[in-house]
């Protein structure tokens, strides 16, 4: 079978299987992409009767058929995790003879990190600590934003702005996802040392007018909101007939301009991303998840000097 082939029948085979979480599709992935057989939860252990009845029971998430080992993501909130130990203590007492392996979100992440480079599977990215957003968490969510979008502005023809280059992934996802008559144009923002601080410049402005236009902003992350406070006020003064947000990744810990975001991907801690169109000089565009660096690695790259673009 040829490997389009084959992607085409895991796509298929996956799409197929009612995953409870993404990490879970995001898993079997890279089972599938590595030839590795499995079954989602193929069968429940009792762990515990009362009068002949079974009143817990245990359901691994996977099943790996050729090396007889069931698989359990402990991916979930912390608060879950102790709840699942004392699961698995029970299960191994009384099914000692049966192979188990948790994998913790750490592990899991280091995974992904080590395996789930789409592109780059063969290669191994310096520099990546771990996946913060996978892939298949990155779809789900652009496909509901998606969707929202399309019922706001059901009946309107709305305007998305990409603030380049970061958004491409972004723009690209989201707008295949709207299911509404729509343009789109694009700008491009530097910033500088001005008189009072940072301050942003407009370096490529839009070519489609937008006086009674419904826009729609779209940026991969609002980090200080210095760009998109500029760009909102500038926008303003073209006379739109609506001027809405919609940002990928929200760093809201670290925001010196407030304003309303109107549609927000995700919320992420105060760290420096990478992937899905963000970049740390203009490398790591390219992968299919959003990660976040190793600090020692960056700390290197500060100290040499930053290549010419
Ligand atoms: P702001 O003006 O501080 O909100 O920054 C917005 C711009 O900074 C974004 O459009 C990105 O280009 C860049 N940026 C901020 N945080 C990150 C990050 O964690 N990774 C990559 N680029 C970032």
């Amino acid at each position: 079978m040829s490997a389009k082939a084959r992607a085409e029948e895991s796509e298929n085979a996956l799409s197929s299987v009612p995953f409870a979480h993404a990490s879970e599709e995001e898993f079997a992935r890279i089972l599938d992409f590595y030839d590795v057989a499995w079954r989602y939860e193929p069968r429940s252990f009792p762990l515990r009767e009362e009068e002949g009845r079974v009143v817990e029971a245990f359901t691994p998430d996977f099943y790996l058929p050729d090396l007889e080992l069931y698989i359990e993501l402990t991916t979930l909130k912390q608060s879950l995790v102790t709840e699942k130990h004392r699961k698995l203590r029970l299960f191994q007492e009384r099914y000692p003879d049966i192979q188990i392996k948790l994998l913790h979100r750490s592990d899991y992440l280091s995974l992904l990190a080590k395996y789930g480079f789409g592109p780059f599977s063969e290669v191994e990215v310096a520099g990546i600590h771990e996946v913060l957003i996978s892939a298949s968490e990155l779809e789900r969510r652009v496909g509901e934003l998606g969707a929202q979008i399309s019922r706001d502005y059901k009946g309107k023809e709305p305007l998305l702005v990409g603030v380049l280059r970061g958004v491409i992934c972004f723009m690209a996802d989201l707008m295949r996802h709207i299911s509404l008559p729509l343009a789109i144009d694009f700008m491009a923002i530097s910033s500088y040392e001005g008189e009072q601080g940072e301050a942003v410049r407009i370096v490529k402005d839009l070519e489609e007018p937008l006086a009674s236009r419904h826009i729609i902003i779209v940026e991969d992350i609002v980090d200080t909101g210095m760009t998109l406070n500029t760009l909102l006020q500038g926008l303003q003064l073209r006379r739109p007939a609506s001027l809405k947000v919609c940002a990928l990744l929200d760093k809201r810990a670290r925001r010196l301009v407030d304003m309303p975001i109107d549609y927000v991907g995700f919320e992420i801690p105060d760290e420096f991303v990478v992937g899905y169109g963000l970049d740390f000089r203009q490398k790591f565009r390219n992968l299919p998840f959003i990660a976040t660096l190793k600090r020692d690695w960056l700390q290197t790259q500060a100290q040499t000097k930053q290549s010419p673009e």
